[in-house]
């Protein structure tokens, strides 16, 4: 019986975003796991560190400085990527975020921003690097880091909303367009994760242990809104990513995987003060 592997020896990975928070986590451990792997990201030192992390762990790595806003820059990435490797079978879309301001109070040039980083740039990625896996005849494996909030309302969020429930149709049609070379497409989808971008570090190199503590109040509202009673860890994201990534998953593809502590499960349901299940206004 074939028990499978996680090994991810001799593949090259790209990953948007790369430099920080879930995308750093995710480079990581794909490098962990024997894959090569370039990032982008708009901050170069972050990208930078990450690549030093992956050849660390003996891997080549390759940082590409670059805003994933722009069609031309995520293209011209992967190419690189594909060209410094000599092959590309994982990618990783995983650049996005997101400002909270109600619908009504946005303009035009406020959509087209979140649409160009949530959803734009995934396209064009996967665009450029679908006819690498496919010339390389080994399939591939295309993961899209969407959100819970892509399934349930999410009031300050539209766009943002918007863009990542249409990543999990793309996901999922994909899929299907993608079956026959092989190209397994998924989603993972997380909820509240402690990153640079959740909690206020827009500068500089991106290392998780180093991000700022949560404060009393908001540690007691995580506790009794996810029932594992934390926050998630970039590294999890990671976890998800290399078993996604690997011949452990080879029957999976088109699913949005929930990484998110059990809250899409919950449903609404919370922890009272006291600790037992309720839901709103009881709470
Ligand atoms: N952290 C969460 O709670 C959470 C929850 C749900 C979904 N997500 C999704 O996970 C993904 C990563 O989130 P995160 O919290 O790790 O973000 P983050 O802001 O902590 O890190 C994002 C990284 O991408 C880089 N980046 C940002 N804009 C870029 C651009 N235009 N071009 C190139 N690089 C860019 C940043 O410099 C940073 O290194 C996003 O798609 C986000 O929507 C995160």
């Amino acid at each position: 019986m074939d028990t499978g592997t996680l090994a991810l020896d001799g593949q090259a990975a790209f990953v948007t975003g790369g430099g920080g928070g879930i995308g750093r986590a995710i480079a990581i451990c794909l490098a962990a796991h024997g894959a090569d792997v370039a990032v982008i990201d708009v901050i170069p030192e972050r990208g930078e560190e990450v690549a030093g992390q992956v050849r660390a762990l003996g891997r080549r790595a390759l940082a590409i400085p670059g805003n994933v806003m722009e069609t031309a820059t995520v293209r011209d990435a992967v190419e690189a990527a594909a060209k410094e490797f000599g092959r590309l079978d994982i990618l990783v879309n995983n650049a996005g975020g997101v400002t909270r301001r109600k619908f009504t109070d946005l303009v035009e040039k406020n959509w087209q921003r979140h649409i160009d980083l949530n959803l734009t740039s995934n396209l064009a990625a996967t665009a450029q690097a679908i006819p690498h896996m496919i010339a390389g005849g080994r399939g591939g494996s295309i993961i899209n880091v969407t959100s819970i909030e892509a399934s349930r309302a999410a009031p300050g969020y539209a766009v943002y909303a918007a863009c990542k429930a249409g990543i999990n149709n793309l996901t999922r049609t994909l899929a299907v367009e993608l079956s026959d070379h092989g190209i397994r497409v998924n989603a993972i989808a997380p909820d509240f994760t402690r990153t640079p971008g959740t909690t206020g570090v827009f500068t500089g190199p991106a290392d998780s242990a180093s991000l700022p503590a949560m404060s009393t109040q908001q540690a007691d509202v995580i506790r009794r809104r996810i029932p594992l009673t934390r926050p998630g860890i970039d590294a999890e994201c990671g976890h998800l990513a290399v078993f996604l990534a690997s011949a452990m998953a080879s029957y999976i593809t088109g699913t949005i995987i929930p990484i998110d502590g059990g809250t899409w499960g919950s449903g609404g349901w919370i922890r009272d003060k006291a600790g037992a299940w309720v839901l709103p206004p009881d709470a």
